[in-house]
């Protein structure tokens, strides 16, 4: 595999997991404010980054790379109102987007074309999480003061259930 791509996809592996720290800090701060429905989302949503994270592992073992685990950082970021751990996912999100597809312009730049189409999974599933976290920004906005509506809401982000990764290694 060409060094550069990689070290990217090693590097992608702790972001995955900073991901999953991320979103369950998010659930902390949501099950402090009693939304425990938005808590529930965001501990699904921590599973599916660790689930990114073991897929590149996993992918880089298979092709007889050497995976190297660094340190994770911590989440830092401040929530002051409802919506601030969602605007934070979104921004997030948007990041790693960026990241996925800098991995993806290496590999295809080294005619890499085995990790472009491991990566495709991943493009797919970037644009999902940006319009799963545009959507509850919008919901949010809209109905968020309402006391009523966000018991609502909280009911319909409670529902969400935890799905092992449709991409198979
Ligand atoms: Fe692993 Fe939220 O992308």
């Amino acid at each position: 595999m060409n060094e550069k791509v990689a070290m990217l996809l090693n590097e992608q592996i702790n972001k995955e997991f900073y991901s999953a720290y991320l979103y369950l800090d998010i659930a902390n701060f949501y099950t402090k404010k009693g939304l425990d429905g938005f808590a529930n989302w965001y501990e699904v949503q921590a599973k599916e980054e660790q689930d990114h994270a073991m897929l590149m592992y996993r992918y880089l073992q298979n092709n007889d790379q050497q995976v190297t685990l660094e340190t994770i950082a911590k989440p830092d970021a401040v929530f002051e109102t409802l919506v601030d751990p969602l605007k934070v996912g979104l921004a997030h999100e948007r990041y790693v987007t960026s990241l996925i597809n800098t991995i993806y312009d290496a590999a295809q730049e080294a005619k890499d074309f085995r990790t472009t189409q491991f990566l495709d999974w991943f493009v797919k599933e970037q644009g999902e999480e940006e319009k799963n976290s545009m959507d509850q920004i919008t919901k949010m906005e809209l109905f968020g003061e309402d006391a009523r509506s966000l018991y609502m809401l909280n009911s319909e982000l409670g529902t969400r259930v935890y799905t092992a990764p449709s991409l198979v290694l």
